[in-house]
């Protein structure tokens, strides 16, 4: 187990009394036991509201130092069904810009520091949801989820990822989720492929998508074109394959993610936008009749066509619905630790 209640780390340099250091949820480790995972999320699938005393008089914040459609929309519903008020916070808008890094002389236009700002929003909550994306800036920085740690260790509150620089576990959750429910054999074949787009994206979304594949019972490949390598402790042993016809083939789930690379000296470089790596028909015909799935937003014709997306065997939106799923499991382990199996991290 990654954090255990009470455990003081001190002051952080703040006149401020001494903090608790409390559960988190970043990563795939942070759930446990997967298989009771999955099981206690189709559970309460079946009446969402069935916890809804947990979060009596209870606060979900929800930071924001990125945009977001599902996620500000799924955690804020899964707060709701477990009784909770949720409160939104939009860094850049509308609040003050935050500076991140200690050691800074602050005469730019960041008036407040994050190490003053996490303590006062904490003061205000009982469970505290950050979204913080790479800044593509500084590697070390953005590998050592810098700002959700500082969460994590100057808030004395449960935080939980809502996406941070390196990962997304919300949205693998939901994913895993999703293929429990629509997989036709006990060990499906999954593929994770790279897709072309116009920007250069976070591997935050790939990078958790592997974790969890890793840890579920599947047959897991990952094709990109070469110097998309994903980095080491997400790919673990999984397949790679550079060839994503050959990826494809018996394929029953096939997963398209756009990410920049991520290997030195090309960290968060666009490497290439080959369009023969759109997923098409043509890919798609060599599969087992697979599912598609996007965490989404997805750029139509760049990561997947019309066809595809819209197409009999595509399963994004029950995939972002079940955001609030995932998203409702979390949080209601975060509340009430108490209740969890012995041994269980989270
Ligand atoms: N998949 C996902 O996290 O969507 P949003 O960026 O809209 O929250």
């Amino acid at each position: 187990m990654k954090n255990t209640e009470n455990e003081i780390i001190g002051e952080a340099n703040l006149n401020s009394p001494l903090r608790t250091r409390a559960r988190s949820y970043t990563n795939v480790k942070d759930l446990g036991n997967l298989q009771d995972a999955v099981k206690e999320a189709l559970e309460i699938k079946k009446n969402r509201f069935a916890y809804k005393h947990i979060g009596e008089n209870k606060t979900l914040l929800m930071v924001f130092f990125n945009s977001s459609l599902r996620t500000r929309l799924s955690t804020q519903k899964a707060g709701m069904n477990l009784g909770m008020n949720t409160m939104v916070l939009d860094i850049n808008q509308g609040a003050w810009k935050l500076e991140t890094e200690r050691g800074v002389v602050m005469d730019g236009d960041k008036p407040e520091h994050i190490l003053e700002a996490i303590p006062v929003m904490a003061s205000y909550c009982d469970v505290i949801g950050v979204r913080a994306f790479a800044q593509f800036e500084d590697k070390a920085f953005d590998y050592q989820e810098t700002i959700i740690n500082q969460f994590i260790e100057h808030s004395g509150k449960p935080v939980f990822s809502m996406e941070g620089a390196t990962s997304h576990p919300l949205q693998a959750f939901a994913d895993l989720i999703t293929i429990e429910e629509y997989k036709d054999k006990p060990r499906p074949k999954v593929v994770l492929t790279w897709a072309p787009h116009p920007r250069a994206l976070p591997q935050a979304v790939p990078n958790s998508f592997a974790d969890f594949m890793n840890e579920a019972d599947v047959d897991f490949v990952i094709t990109h074109p070469e110097g998309y390598e994903l980095a080491p402790q997400f790919v673990r042993g999984a397949r790679v394959e550079y060839d994503q016809m050959k990826a494809f083939e018996g394929a029953d789930f096939v997963y398209a993610k756009n990410w920049a690379a991520f290997q030195d000296p090309n960290y968060g470089k666009i490497l290439s936008k080959d369009m023969n790596w759109t997923v098409s028909s043509r890919q798609m015909a060599v599969t087992n009749d697979a599912r598609f799935m996007h965490c989404l937003p997805v750029r139509r014709n760049m990561i997947v066509t019309d066809e595809v997306i819209e197409g009999p065997r595509s399963i994004v939106i029950p995939e972002a619905a079940n955001r609030e799923i995932s998203a409702q499991v979390v949080i209601k382990r975060l509340l009430s630790p108490s209740n969890l199996p012995e041994g269980e991290a989270l």
